[in-house]
């Protein structure tokens, strides 16, 4: 971690960060930006697992600033660089938790008020004998399905064709998405940067919640 980034950690942590607990958030409370007045086609809520270094997410957030974003993030060093960057064009509609994913949509999320759930370029864990270290699985499908809104959107991106190949299986099996045809934008991560280096292709899955 650089020293910037353990100072950002230490004194942005308060106006940034959540702590994980065992109590469900009240969005609206925590990011302390009355929803009224926000342009109905816009999302109001986007939560982004693992979001690295986190420059892309806060391109979006400079881009679309009525959106809240919520990150949730292990990896220390990410976190705080997220959180400077925020800070430094003083962006208020950044909430980050630096715990667990699974833990904090289990405890800590309410079920139906997310508009959108990213997840670009989980851990791909190639080797076969690691595949079930994978975020993505049927459980993890099913639950973040619960924390979307009715027609909510879950948008995946993986440089690995087996994963992506699993992604779509699991997705399909589960009958709980619709394929959205027309793709959504998003920026270029860092990690993909550097995948596309490598000659890897990217490959985007993108789903709407189906009907109950
Ligand atoms: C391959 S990196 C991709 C980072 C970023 N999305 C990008 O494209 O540059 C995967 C990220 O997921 C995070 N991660 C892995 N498991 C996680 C978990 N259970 N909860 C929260 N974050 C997790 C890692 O710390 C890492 O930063």
């Amino acid at each position: 971690m650089t020293i910037a980034q353990n100072k950002a950690l230490q004194e942005l942590w308060s106006e940034y960060g959540l702590e994980f607990g065992l109590q469900v958030i009240d969005l609206e409370q925590v990011f302390g930006i009355p929803i009224d007045g926000m342009p109905a086609a816009r999302p109001a809520y986007v939560l982004e697992i693992g979001f690295g270094m986190g420059d892309s997410l806060f391109e979006s957030m400079r881009e679309f600033p009525d959106t809240r974003f919520l990150g949730i993030e292990v990896h220390g060093p990410g976190v705080g660089h997220l959180m400077k960057l925020a800070a430094s064009k003083r962006l208020p509609n950044l909430r980050v938790y630096r715990h667990d994913v699974i833990e904090v949509l289990k405890y800590c999320i309410a079920d139906n008020c997310l508009d959108v759930v990213q997840i670009f370029f989980p851990d791909p864990w190639p080797k076969k004998k690691h595949h079930k270290r994978r975020l993505i699985n049927s459980d993890f499908i099913r639950l973040v399905s619960n924390k979307l809104k009715a027609r909510g959107i879950l948008h995946l991106a993986t440089d690995w064709p087996s994963y992506a190949q699993q992604m779509r299986e699991l997705v399909t099996s589960s009958n709980l998405y619709d394929v959205l045809e027309e793709g959504r934008a998003r920026p270029q991560t860092k990690y993909e940067r550097r995948a596309i280096n490598l000659g890897h292709s990217i490959v985007d899955l993108v789903y709407k919640k189906a009907p109950s």
